[in-house]
């Protein structure tokens, strides 16, 4: 097998975190990532940075492989609505209300640079570091994987940059032990689109979560009891993970039509598909 390299960038102005990104890439691919990378940072919506920092890193073992998750986008009609059915689907996936609420108040807040990580049932805090929160790191998708997504999402008009790596963050963090549900809504004031990610029903969009120019948002990762966090944890940051095969990119629906679950990212209840695209 071909040596594997994980490319991360980071961009800063100040202390500031502006944007960030990463995949797995053979070597020959790393030169017009990097580029590409590059590009992006200089034209966030956040502004220009005054710092970029690129590593490349050998992935020492090989990757696992999983399927994303399937994508759907819910109608909502407004914040109130969108963090209703947020929290809907968060039941559904036995996520308690009294975790549901703890993790709205962090969101509102922001502020961190990961994900909160929360019991489902308790609503406790189980990260470390609760200003920091935990990152998922050493994550990608493979080029033929990369290259259908692209393709589906175009099709929903959904082909963006921030759409697929939202999908391949979500997707390792949903085959992750554990792991009950993930709630996003990213703080850049202009994207209003949040999702609640769950293994069994997939990645949902939630348009409108937020005010367009609101200052709130970050991740929640809710996980059971059962597994200890530091093994959660060492999986989210330290293994490396590929998409390599996609899902359905389904329409716009209601909460109705989300009622048979898909079970295709965890097949057979397995946590990761080890088979490559
Ligand atoms: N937000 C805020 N600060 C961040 C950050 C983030 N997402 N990622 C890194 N930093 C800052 C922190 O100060 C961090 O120090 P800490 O560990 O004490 O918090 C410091 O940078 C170094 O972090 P490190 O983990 O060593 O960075 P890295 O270069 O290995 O990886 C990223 C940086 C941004 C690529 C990685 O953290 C990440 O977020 N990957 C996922 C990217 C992605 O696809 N995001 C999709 C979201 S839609
Ligand atoms: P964004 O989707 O980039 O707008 O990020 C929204 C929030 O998600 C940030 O404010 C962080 O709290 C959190 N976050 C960003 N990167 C990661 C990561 N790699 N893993 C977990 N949480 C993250």
């Amino acid at each position: 097998m071909k040596r594997l390299y994980s490319v991360r960038m980071r961009a800063e102005r100040g202390r500031a975190h502006i944007s960030g990104a990463e995949g797995i890439f053979e070597e020959n691919d790393i030169g017009r990532t990097v580029l590409a990378y590059v590009g992006r940072a200089l034209r966030h919506s956040k502004g220009a940075p005054d710092t970029l920092k690129l590593k490349v890193e050998l992935i020492r073992r090989p990757p696992a492989f999983i399927s994303a998750l399937p994508v759907f986008t819910l109608k909502t009609r407004g914040p109130a609505d969108a963090r209703k059915k947020a929290a809907g689907l968060l039941a559904r996936a036995g996520v308690s209300g009294r975790a549901v609420k703890k993790a709205f108040g962090i969101l509102s807040t922001g502020g961190m640079r990961g994900a909160a990580l929360i019991d489902s049932e308790g609503g406790g805090r189980l990260e470390p570091d609760k200003t920091r929160g935990v990152r998922a790191s050493m994550l990608g998708i493979s080029k033929g994987a990369m290259r259908r997504l692209t393709a589906a999402l175009s099709q929903k008009n959904l082909d963006h940059p921030r759409v697929k790596d939202a999908l391949v963050l979500a997707s390792k963090v949903a085959a992750g032990p554990g792991i009950a549900a993930e709630l996003c809504i990213s703080d850049d004031p202009d994207y209003t689109t949040g999702y609640v990610a769950i293994p069994a029903l997939g990645y949902i969009r939630l348009p409108h979560i937020k005010k367009r120019g609101g200052l709130e948002g970050g991740r929640v990762f809710f996980m059971t009891k059962a597994v200890a966090a530091a093994h959660l944890i060492r999986y989210l940051e330290e293994t490396p993970v590929m998409v390599g095969k996609i899902s359905e990119i389904g329409d716009i629906i209601t909460l109705h039509g989300l009622e048979a679950p898909h079970n295709h990212h965890k097949p057979g209840g397995k946590k990761i598909l080890h088979k490559k695209d």
